[in-house]
Order: structure tokens, then sequence, then C-alpha cells
């Protein structure tokens, strides 16, 4: 009797051997205290010297920003700043980056922000040469066939440790009017080198490194739970998740090197991982942001307890590993979502909608939202609409 006999019980995540699947992980990642310093050099060796730099206007006046902005110029580089864009990004922030490209004479493209202002960034890289309405090349109704032309040279930086979206090959933007989130995809949208720089992130103010770091968190844990075939992102979703649990109440409230530079390449890690999908925490969250402006990670950090409790039901033995990962004293589900509750607690989160701005009358318009969106089908769990509008009612 060979390893697979009659002894060998079959994994009940585990789905056909004779399907034929993609593995792809992303680009080179430059990661480290001063990393970004080789930026200009980088462009350099690549004959690039008119960079449009893509950020968001907060970021445009910190410190950080002006000091590569400076480094560059001093070293011959022609720099051109676009950074008109919104807290959740929409197309005609988009179109105007484009705009800004062609003006300036831009040869390549940095995306360096938060989510927001790499989400711009990508979407610009798509633009230049691609003339379809923006939507056209939407995932969700099969765009990314349209993305067939070359694409400027694309680096990011990131400066929040959340989203990943640094090592990401798609944009989130949203209809201007109706504030709908579109997906725009395609493998040319990767960026050609990341700068991962934990020192942009030193003075990142606490709400945001707790936001953006429970965002991060939510995308592991998705990630791991996420109902596809992908061991390798398990794993890597299973250490992101050590590694913030470790780093994250540290990182907020008493921030150093070690502390933010976990918490950079943990949101990386998750990233890389939710290429095997998210779940019902992501659809929970993104009509918080279409209906109500709610930043990204902190609809993530409120729904996540309440989304992973839905999902105990089924993976309890993922869950027994997510709680000896976390280091628990309680191996089971339960013990996970309390400490997911209490985390947001010590990170000073809050831990209803209604501290958010969510009433009772959003609750019908939410759940149809949230059973619209494209993350919960990779949900180890289904989710119907019902289940959505007892989750916002719980957790309201
Ligand atoms: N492409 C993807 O895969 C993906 C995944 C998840 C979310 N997103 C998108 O990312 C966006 C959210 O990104 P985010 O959570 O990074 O937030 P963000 O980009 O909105 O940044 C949050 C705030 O932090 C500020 N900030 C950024 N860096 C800073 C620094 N070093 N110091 C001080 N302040 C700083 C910004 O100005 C902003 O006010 C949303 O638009 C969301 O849709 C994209
Ligand atoms: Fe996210």
């Amino acid at each position: 009797m060979g390893w697979g006999g009659e002894n060998f019980k079959k994994r009940s995540d585990m789905t056909d051997y004779n399907v034929i699947r993609q593995y792809n992980f992303p680009t080179t990642i430059r990661f480290g205290a001063g990393v970004v310093k080789e930026l200009a050099g980088h462009l350099k060796v690549n004959g690039l010297i008119r960079p449009l730099l893509v950020t968001d206007p907060m970021v445009a006046k910190l410190d950080f920003f002006v000091q590569i902005k400076d480094d560059l110029e001093a070293q011959g580089i022609f720099v051109a700043v676009f950074s008109e864009i919104h807290k959740n990004p929409v197309k005609s922030d988009v179109e105007k980056g484009g705009v800004a490209f062609r003006e300036a004479g831009s040869d390549c493209i940095i995306g360096i922000g938060g989510g927001a202002a790499m989400d711009v960034a990508r979407a610009i890289v798509l633009r230049i040469h691609h003339h379809r309405d923006l939507f056209d090349y939407d995932d969700l109704i099969g765009g990314d066939q349209y993305v067939t032309e070359d694409v400027p040279y694309f680096i990011t930086i990131p400066t929040t440790s959340g989203t990943g979206s640094e090592v990401g090959r798609s944009a989130i933007i949203s209809e201007d009017d109706t504030h709908r989130k579109r997906i725009l995809f395609s493998p040319k949208l990767l960026a050609k080198i990341v700068f991962a720089d934990p020192l942009l992130t030193m003075d990142l103010p606490a709400f945001v490194t707790a936001a953006t770091g429970m965002d991060a968190l939510t995308h592991n844990l998705e990630a791991y739970l996420a109902k596809n075939f992908q061991p390798m992102c398990e794993g890597i979703a299973l250490e992101g998740v050590a590694l913030i649990h470790r780093s994250i109440v540290t990182a907020v409230h008493s921030p150093g090197l070690e502390s933010r530079s976990e918490m950079m390449i943990a949101s990386l890690m998750g990233a890389v991982a939710f290429q095997k999908g998210l779940g019902v925490v992501h659809s929970l969250a993104h009509p918080l942001s279409s209906l109500l402006d709610t930043h990204h990670g902190l609809a993530n950090a409120v729904n996540l307890p309440y989304g992973m409790r839905y999902n105990i039901k089924g993976s309890e033995d993922k869950f027994r590993k997510i709680a000896r990962t976390m280091e628990l004293s309680g191996e089971t589900g339960t013990a996970v979502v309390d400490r997911l509750f209490e985390l947001n607690q010590e990170l000073g989160l809050p831990l209803h909608l209604r501290d958010i701005g969510v009433t009772k009358d959003h609750i019908e318009e939410l759940s149809d939202l949230a059973f619209a969106d494209f993350c919960h089908p990779n949900n180890p769990r289904p989710v119907s609409r019902e289940d959505f509008k007892k989750l916002y009612t719980v957790a309201l």
C-alpha cells in the first residue's frame, strides 16, 4: 500500500490534483532601512531621468517625500509630482494623472505613499497607452483582455504597512458619482521593482498604523482561510499573522525600527498571500468605504472579529493553527476571535459599526453591496445576502 492508500485521509480543503494551476510570485523587492536611497541609481541604470512621482496631498508635504524629491533632483533627475487624489481614489484622479504624465514628458511612474497613492499610480500606468474608457478594463467584466499594449516603467515605494499594493497587480478605483469600487487588473501592472523602506513609516500616526496594520492582518487571515488550493500562500499568510501579532501593538504605541520593519514585511506578505483570495471581511468592509468613505483598514478592523467568528464553522483545524501561530492559550476559533476583539481594543480601534457612523438605516444597502462584492466567493463558508445582513446587525 502506497502513501495514498486507505489510511491516507484527504484534507477537506484540498481539491482535485488533476487540475493544473498557476502560481505567480511577485517582483524584485528591495527591503530595508534606508533602501530608498538606491532609487536615483536604479533610475539612471535603467536610462530613466523624468519620473512622475504619484502620491497623495498629505504625503507630498511630509519631510521624507521632500527629501526623496530633493535627492533625485540633486542627482540630475527631472522630477514631476502628481498628488491630486482622493482618500478613496476615483476615476477622474487617474485621468488627471495621465495628463500630468504627458505634460511633464515623463518616462516612468513611481507610486509613493499608502494604498491609495500606489493604486492611482498603477491605474495611470495603465492609462498611458490604453485609450478605452478606464472601466472597460474592469477585471470583473473581463477587462484584462484589453490590456495589450506596453506600459511605462513602474516603481512602488510603500509608506504605510497595510494594503501591500506595492506587490499587487490591481488598482482599486471608484466611480466618481456612485463611488462603486472597480478593479483594474493585469500582470503588466506589477511594479518592476519595490523599494520597501521601513524608515518611511517611522512617523506614521498611531491611528493609521493601527488601521493599516489590521488591514494587513485581515489579508493574511483571509488568504489563509480562502478556499483555493495554494499551500505556498498559506505558509506566507501564517508567518504574516505571526509577525503582525508580535509587532502591531508595539508599532502603534512605542514604535521602533524592529516593529515597523516587521509590519512592513508582513503587509507585503499579506498581499502576496491574498492572490489566493480574500473573503467575507473584505466584502463587509468595501461597502463602508463606498457609502461612508470609511478608511479601508478601519473598515476591515471593525469587521474582522465578526467575520472570523462566522468562518469558524467548517474551518476548525485552520483556526487551531491560527491560534497556535498567535501563541494563544486556547487553541480554538473562539480564542482567535476573542483575541481580535481585544487587539482592536488595545490599538484604540472601535469595536462596533455604530462607532464609525453606521446606523440601522444603512444595513439594507450595505448588505446589497456586500453581497455584490467580489471577495466573498473565495470565503471558505458561503455567505448569503441574509448572512451579510445578520453580520452587520450583530456588529452594529
Ligand atoms: N491594490 C490593492 O491590492 C489594494 C488592497 C487593499 C486596499 N487598497 C486600497 O488602498 C487604499 C488604502 O490604503 P492605505 O490603507 O495605505 O491608506 P491611505 O493610502 O489612504 O493612507 C492613509 C493615510 O496615511 C497618510 N500617510 C501615508 N503614508 C504616511 C507616512 N509615512 N507618514 C504619515 N502619514 C502617511 C496618507 O496621507 C493618508 O492620509 C484604499 O483606496 C484601498 O481601496 C488596495
Ligand atoms: Fe485590504
